[in-house]
Formats: structure tokens, C-alpha cells, sequence
């Protein structure tokens, strides 16, 4: 007996970033993320159950291609096989899962392209082996289970439109709340603040850099606090947390543009500060930070942000992507720019990928 399922997770861009952790092993973060679920950067994952021996099967699809060439399945690298291994066993353990699991994997996007593969990855996983295994997850618990992968930006990608992990936090204090309120498991989950409808703002990503980042975002963790920045930043995050969901509220763009411009400067300024410091900037990032300057010099307001990569997310209104697209494809040392937007968050398919 067999059963099969398949579940698409969008990526996520984060407006205030994910940035150290109290504990590493149960991606206890540091300070609350808010970020905006994406709607094209999508992993389609299919799970199938067996009640066959055997090992668990990985097979993933490196690379984006064109959704009408036939379907090759690799195996994937090594690094990427353990994450995947480890996500499973630690499912098997929390919902009693015998026998065998194959599992198949495609982005809809090129891999490490700067665009949050984990985040995506790891939701579409714990959501398409607790369908293929019967299990019927809430929210909280579909973004806990994500969170427990190791990714914690994976706990926002489970839900749609703009999303906030842990889901509550004092907003006048930079401390956590007890445990339990955040579902017992220290990490916590993520909530919507607003879902896609509420405010349609655009994502135009520019690909600088296609090759894998020298460090991972979970060493960058580990270096956060060894900045002489990261607890200057703690202490005036409540505020920025409050400015952006406000903003997000009441659909402020001059507002909130400024706001995620600066927090993801803060990141990479942590990020160079540390011990051993991280360089996730290239020349073509800078190009096309100066790019966006000047954009809005012209009177096109559009604000850049990345994530722990040197490829720029750069976020403006329906009316003002073309510009932008326009502008970026523009630049020598942009080598792809893809088109997203806030999207609706992940969901169930019939298309299998075997
Ligand atoms: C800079 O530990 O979630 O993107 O597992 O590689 O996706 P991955 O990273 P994770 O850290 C994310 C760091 C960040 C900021 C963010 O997304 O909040």
C-alpha cells in the first residue's frame, strides 16, 4: 500500500531579518522576522508513503527549466541529502511514520540564486509528508514542524502574504515570551499580519551571483553575536518591528521602503562586523544598490533588501515595476532579473513529480 502527495511552498523575502539564535539546534531565534510570502519562487515537493522497507529515496531538479522539457530527477549534493534526511526522521519520529518515504523535489526557480531555498524547501517537505502520511496540521503546527528543519525562515513560508515568526513578542522589549505561549517548542511559529490581497507589493529579484555563497546563513547565525552591531540592533529592533507591520497595515510604501532598505544594510553590516566577518556582497551587488538610488532620484520609489546573498530583492508597487525591471535588466553584471510578488502562500497539487 502507497499513498502520494504533493504540496508547492513559495519562498519568502524577509522586510526585518532573521539574525542569531538563542539556540541553534531548536532555531530559537534571537529576535522576531517579518517578511513578505512570495507567489512564483516555488518548490513543488512529492512525497509518497510505502508500507515497503528500505531506505528513504531523495531526488531533486536543480534547476528551474522550461515547465514543458521532460522531467529529470538527480540525486541531489550530499549537503543538501543530509538536511533532507535529518527533516524526515525527525517527522518520523513526531508522527510514528513506519515504512518508506521517496521524496522528489523542484524549484521553480534557478538554485542558489540568492532566493530562499530552504525557506521554500523545507515547508514544501513537512507539508507534503504529513499529507502523504494523513496528517491534517494547522497552521501553527505546519510552521513549527517547518521551523524544526533547521531553517527557521522555512516557519514564514508556510503561510501567505506578510508573515511574522515568532508570532508574539513584547513589543517594547527585545525579550521572548514564555515558551508556551509560543506552542512549547521555543522557537514558536509564525502568524499572518496581512495576507496577499491586502497590499499587492512587487519583487523584482536581480541575479548577480548564481554560484553557492561561501558561508551559510546558519555559520552567519552562529558569527551574529561576535558583532559589535548585534546588540546595538536588538536594542532598537521593537521599534523597526513596530514601524514595519504599521506600515504594512496601512499599505505606507514611503514608509515601509526606507524601513527594509536600512534593515537589510543593518544585516550586512553584522554580517562584515563578525568574527571571522562574511562578505555576501559582490561588485554587482553594489551596481545595483546604486541602481536603485538612483531609480528613486528619478522618482521611481523602490527599496532594496537581501537576504545572507549578493543578489538584491528590490520591492516597489504594481505601477512601478516595469521601470524597475527595465532598469535592472540595464546592468552588465546582472545576469537574470525574475518578476515576483506577494503570493497566497503554499498549497496541495495533483501534479506529481513522479
Ligand atoms: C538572512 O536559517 O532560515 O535570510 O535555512 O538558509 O534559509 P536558510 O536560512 P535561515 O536564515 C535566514 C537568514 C536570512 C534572514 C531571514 O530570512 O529572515
Amino acid at each position: 500500500m502507497s499513498h502520494k502527495a504533493t504540496c508547492t511552498a513559495p519562498s519568502n523575502i524577509a522586510f526585518v531579518k532573521y539574525w542569531g539564535a538563542r539556540d541553534l539546534d531548536r532555531v530559537v531565534p534571537e529576535n522576531p522576522s517579518i517578511s513578505m510570502t512570495l507567489r512564483s519562487c516555488v518548490t513543488r515537493t512529492t512525497v509518497e508513503h510505502s508500507d515497503e522497507g528500505g531506505d528513504d529515496i531523495v531526488l531533486w531538479r536543480p534547476e528551474s527549466v522550461d515547465d514543458d522539457a521532460p522531467l529529470v530527477l538527480e540525486e541531489p549534493p550530499p549537503s543538501f541529502a543530509e538536511r533532507v534526511h535529518r527533516h524526515l526522521d525527525h517527522l518520523r519520529r513526531r508522527f510514528g511514520i513506519e515504512g518508506r518515504l521517496r521524496v522528489a523535489t523542484a524549484n521553480s526557480f534557478p538554485a542558489a540564486a540568492g532566493i530562499a531555498s530552504s525557506a521554500s524547501g523545507f515547508a514544501a517537505l513537512t507539508l507534503a509528508v504529513s499529507a502523504a502520511v494523513g496528517e491534517r496540521l494547522d497552521v501553527a503546527t505546519a510552521s513549527t514542524l517547518a521551523r524544526e528543519s533547521g531553517s527557521g525562515s522555512a516557519s514564514r513560508s508556510v503561510v501567505g502574504g506578510y508573515v511574522q515568526w515568532p508570532a508574539a513578542w513584547p513589543s517594547d522589549d527585545a525579550v521572548p515570551v514564555a515558551d508556551e505561549e509560543q506552542g512549547g517548542s521555543g522557537g514558536g511559529f509564525a502568524v499572518q499580519l496581512a495576507g496577499a490581497d491586502h497590499w499587492d507589493l512587487r519583487d523584482v529579484i536581480a541575479v548577480v551571483e548564481t554560484g553557492a555563497k561561501e558561508t551559510s546563513s546558519l555559520d552567519g547565525h552562529r558569527r551574529a553575536r561576535t558583532s559589535p552591531y548585534f546588540a546595538e540592533r536588538l536594542l532598537r529592533l521593537p521599534r523597526r518591528l513596530n514601524t514595519v507591520r504599521k506600515a504594512i497595515e496601512t499599505r505606507d510604501f514611503s514608509t515601509l521602503g526606507p524601513e527594509i532598505e536600512s534593515e537589510a544594510i543593518d544585516l550586512h553590516c553584522m554580517a562584515m562586523t563578525s568574527t571571522p566577518p562574511i562578505y555576501y556582497w559582490r561588485p554587482g551587488t553594489l551596481e545595483v544598490l546604486a541602481a536603485v538610488r538612483s531609480l528613486r532620484a528619478d522618482g521611481v520609489p523602490a527599496f532594496s533588501t537581501l537576504d545572507a546573498g549578493a543578489n538584491v530583492h528590490v520591492i516597489c508597487e504594481p505601477h512601478h515595476e516595469e521601470a524597475v525591471v527595465a532598469r535592472l535588466d540595464a546592468i552588465d553584471c546582472v545576469r537574470r532579473v525574475l518578476r515576483d510578488g506577494v503570493g497566497p502562500g503554499p498549497a496541495a497539487s495533483g501534479e506529481h513529480l513522479f
